[in-house]
């Protein structure tokens, strides 16, 4: 691959389970750059990403930070998206991943790939109160 920019990966939730796995597995492939968004750059966890090899890249906790959110992902080639574990009766989670998603979309990113879970409460018939939304 000498010569030619390796694709940039940009992973939200990178600090946390699912996303510093992805971060760890892309960058030791050496087929990949890897940014990686936080809501803190100072955290044990973005520290080491950065020492593996991973960009930093701050963005503010919530919703309504899209004009943030989209210059985050500008270049990518590719996003890994999740939402952080938000519990009801919080229904924000829903706003933030379609923020995320528009905002990738809106870069330009071309490969999108969204972690995320079956509908609970439709396959469940809303039958696990502790996974209905209130
Ligand atoms: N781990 C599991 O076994 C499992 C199983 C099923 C489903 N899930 C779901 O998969 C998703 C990811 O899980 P995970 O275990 O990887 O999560 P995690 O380890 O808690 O990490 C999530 C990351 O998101 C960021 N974050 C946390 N709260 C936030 C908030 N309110 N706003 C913005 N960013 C926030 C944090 O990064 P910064 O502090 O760096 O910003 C954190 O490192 C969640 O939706 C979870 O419910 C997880």
């Amino acid at each position: 691959m000498s010569g030619i920019e390796k694709p940039l990966i940009a992973i939200v939730g990178a600090t946390g389970k699912q996303g510093r796995s992805v971060a760890a597995t892309l960058l030791q492939s050496q087929r990949f750059r890897v940014r990686a968004l936080t809501r803190n750059q100072h955290s044990p966890e973005a520290r080491h990403l950065e020492r593996l090899g991973a960009q930093i890249v701050v963005v503010p906790p919530g919703s309504g930070h899209q004009r943030q959110l989209v210059a985050a992902f500008d270049d990518a080639d590719g996003a890994f998206l999740m939402t952080p574990p938000i519990e009801p009766p919080d229904t924000t989670e829903f706003s933030l991943g379609r923020e995320l998603a528009d905002a990738a979309v809106e870069a330009g990113v071309r490969h999108i790939v969204f972690s995320t879970l079956e509908n609970v409460d439709k396959i469940s018939g809303g039958a696990n109160p502790s996974y209905s939304r209130h």
